[in-house]
C-alpha cells in the first residue's frame, strides 16, 4: 500500500496535460469517486489497524497533493471556455456593437444629398474667420446688431476683427472669391452664437448653406430648388409658403415655411395654430456682396439659402431639447440609427 501511494504520489508531481479537455480526464482519473485516490481509500478500509496511523495520514497528504496540483493546472486553462478545450472557429461570432451616427449628422447629410442629386458640391470653409468673410463682404453694415458683442464671439486678437463664424454664409464669401461662375455649392458646419443655453438656443449649432451663381439665375430657380427640397425631405405632401424677409446679403429675401408635419396644415399647438412651421432663409444674391468678391454684378446672378440643421432634426424626430445634441448621453444617441 506505501509503495502504491508513494508511486501515484510521483505520478501526480508530474501531471501534465495541453488543455482544459486533458485536465478533466486527469481529475477524473484521480479524483472522481471512482478514482485512484478513492480506491486507495477503500483499500485502507482492510489495513491492518497497527499502519492505520501511518499510511492515513500518507493517504490525506496524497489527496492534498493531488487537489493543489490539479488546481494549479486548472487556472492555467482558466481562460479556455469550452470542455474540449478546443476553440470553435465554426462558432457564430458574437455580434461587434456598432455605434450609431449623431442624429445631426444624419439629417447634415440627407441635406446634403439631396442637393448633391442637383449638381451642388459640398465646401467647407474655417470656424474661426475674419470678420470680412462673416460680415463685411457678406453687405453687413458696419453698425449692424449681429456684429454686436451680444451675438458674436470675438477672438481675443490685437485687431480684433477675429471672430468664430456665426452662419456658414462665411463659406459662400469664400467660395467666390475663389472661384468663377458656375458656382454651385453646399455648405454644411458648425456656427457659434453668444446666446445662453437652454432648451432652445445653444452657443453652438450648425448650419447649412447653399449657393448656386450662374448666367440667368433667377427667383423661380430658387423657389423650384426650394419645393424639391422640401419634398425630398419632409414627405410629397409638404407645401412650401414664401414670406418676404430681410438679410443683408440677399435681395430679394425671403424666408421659407413648410406645412405642418403633425397636423398636415390644419393647425396644432406645435405649429401654434398656423399650419406652417418656419424652416429657412433664402433669397438672390445681393449685386454687393457678387462684387465684394470679384464676381461681375452684371453677367452673373445667383440665389443662397441657409437653414439650422438643428431645427430640421426637431422637425423630423420632435427633439425638442436642444441641448441633447451635445450632452452625448448614449440613451438618446442609440434611438438614431442609419443605414448610412
Ligand atoms: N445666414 C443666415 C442666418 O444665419 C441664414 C441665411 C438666410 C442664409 C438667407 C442664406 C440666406 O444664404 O440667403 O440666419
Amino acid at each position: 500500500m506505501i509503495h502504491k501511494i508513494s508511486k501515484l504520489h510521483e505520478e501526480i508531481n508530474n501531471l501534465k496535460a495541453d488543455n482544459a479537455g486533458e485536465l478533466e480526464s486527469l481529475r477524473i482519473k484521480y479524483l472522481s469517486k471512482k478514482g485512484e485516490i478513492a480506491q486507495l481509500m477503500n483499500e485502507f478500509r482492510t489495513i491492518a489497524s497497527e499502519h492505520k496511523r501511518e499510511i492515513g495520514q500518507r493517504l490525506n497528504h496524497l489527496k492534498e497533493v493531488a487537489h493543489d496540483k490539479l488546481s494549479e493546472m486548472k487556472e492555467l486553462f482558466a481562460h479556455e471556455d469550452s470542455a474540449s478545450g478546443q476553440h470553435d472557429l465554426t462558432r457564430t461570432p458574437y455580434p461587434i456593437p456598432l455605434g450609431s451616427r449623431h442624429p445631426l449628422q444624419i439629417v447634415q447629410k440627407e441635406i446634403c444629398d439631396t442637393f448633391a442629386r442637383l449638381g451642388f458640391h459640398i465646401a467647407e470653409g474655417p470656424e474661426v474667420e475674419d470678420d470680412w468673410h462673416v460680415f463685411s463682404a457678406l453687405n453687413f453694415p458696419d453698425n449692424h446688431p449681429a456684429r454686436d458683442m451680444q451675438d458674436t464671439f470675438f477672438v481675443n486678437n490685437p485687431s480684433g476683427t477675429i471672430v468664430l463664424r456665426t452662419h456658414t454664409s462665411s463659406v459662400q464669401t469664400r467660395t467666390m472669391e475663389t472661384q468663377q461662375p458656375p458656382i454651385r455649392i453646399i455648405c454644411p458646419g458648425r456656427v457659434y452664437r453668444n446666446e445662453a443655453i437652454s432648451y432652445r438656443a445653444h452657443c453652438f449649432f450648425h448650419q447649412v448653406e447653399a449657393l448656386y451663381i450662374d448666367r440667368h439665375v433667377s427667383f423661380a430657380d430658387l423657389r423650384q430648388v426650394l419645393i424639391f427640397f422640401a419634398k425630398e425631405m419632409f414627405g410629397q405632401e409638404t407645401q412650401i409658403r414664401l414670406r418676404p424677409s430681410y438679410f443683408p446679403f440677399t435681395e430679394p429675401s425671403a424666408e421659407m415655411d413648410i406645412t405642418c408635419l403633425l397636423c398636415g396644415g390644419k393647425g396644432c399647438p406645435f405649429c401654434k395654430h398656423t399650419g406652417w412651421v418656419e424652416i429657412l432663409g433664402c433669397g438672390m444674391v445681393h449685386p454687393n456682396v457678387l462684387e465684394n468678391c470679384g464676381i461681375d454684378s452684371n453677367t452673373f446672378t445667383g440665389y443662397a439659402l441657409g437653414m439650422g440643421i438643428e431645427r430640421i432634426t426637431n422637425l423630423k424626430y420632435r427633439v425638442t431639447d436642444l441641448r441633447l445634441f451635445s450632452e452625448n448621453d448614449i440613451q438618446f444617441l442609440q434611438q438614431f440609427e442609419s443605414a448610412h
